[in-house]
């Protein structure tokens, strides 16, 4: 499933005819990826729509790939055990990485509980383009919070391996950005990130 190489033989690599550098000067922005992580209810989905609106409002081109969302369609057949969350941050990464070289500023949204599978994202995508935000946010905070209802269910024993009840999460130990959105509020959050991407050059103004 994660091995490197295809299983298909006998293909060969095609060369765009389009530079990394035309098109960022077409676009007028870098392509990049904002690897969100943090429990559920951390905030991930809602910055990052928060984000995308704010960057499009301002003529960048930028694309939330959300868990809720993926989980629907893209990766219907995946679950939550240990081996299922792997392929599905591994599928991710693959998608991210050509939303990247299509020059979009992709947000992705994922528990991605496993630091060895954002690990093999950051491997993938390339370190300079590649930025971890971790959402601090404490699980007392997210289990509060609820909006999903989904705690409650997990404390019932209605859930199997949820993270952070029943399932491990594992803090990034170098993340990029950090960011508590239960101290900081959903417009500070965005001005940081795109504080942030601006810093990177990704983004110029
Ligand atoms: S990941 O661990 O594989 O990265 P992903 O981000 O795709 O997870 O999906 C997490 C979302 O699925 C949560 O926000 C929550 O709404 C829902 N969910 C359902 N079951 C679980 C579970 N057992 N653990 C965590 N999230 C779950």
């Amino acid at each position: 499933m994660n091995s490197g190489s295809p299983k298909a033989e006998n293909i060969v690599n095609h060369s765009s005819l389009v530079s990394n550098e035309l098109r960022q000067h077409k676009l007028g922005q870098s392509g990049c990826v904002l690897w969100f992580t943090g429990y559920s209810g951390s905030g991930k989905s809602t910055l990052a729509t928060a984000l995308e609106k704010n960057l499009i409002d301002d003529h960048h081109f930028a694309y939330v790939l959300d868990g809720d969302n993926v989980r629907h369609g893209l990766n219907r057949d995946l679950g939550f055990s240990a081996e299922d969350r792997t392929e599905n941050i591994r599928r991710i990464s693959e998608v991210a990485n050509l939303f990247a070289d299509a020059g979009i500023i992709t947000l992705t949204a994922f528990i991605s509980p496993y630091r060895a599978d954002r690990q093999l994202a950051r491997q993938l995508i390339g370190d300079t383009r590649f930025k971890e935000v971790y959402l601090t946010t404490p699980i007392e905070v997210c289990e509060a919070r609820d909006p999903k209802g989904l705690y409650k269910k997990a404390r019932a024993g209605d859930i199997p391996d949820f993270t952070g009840i029943s399932a491990p999460y594992e803090p990034p130990l170098n993340p990029d950005i950090t960011i508590d959105t239960s101290t900081n509020d959903l417009t500070s959050c965005v001005a940081i990130l795109r504080e942030q991407l601006r810093r990177d050059n990704i983004i110029t103004a």
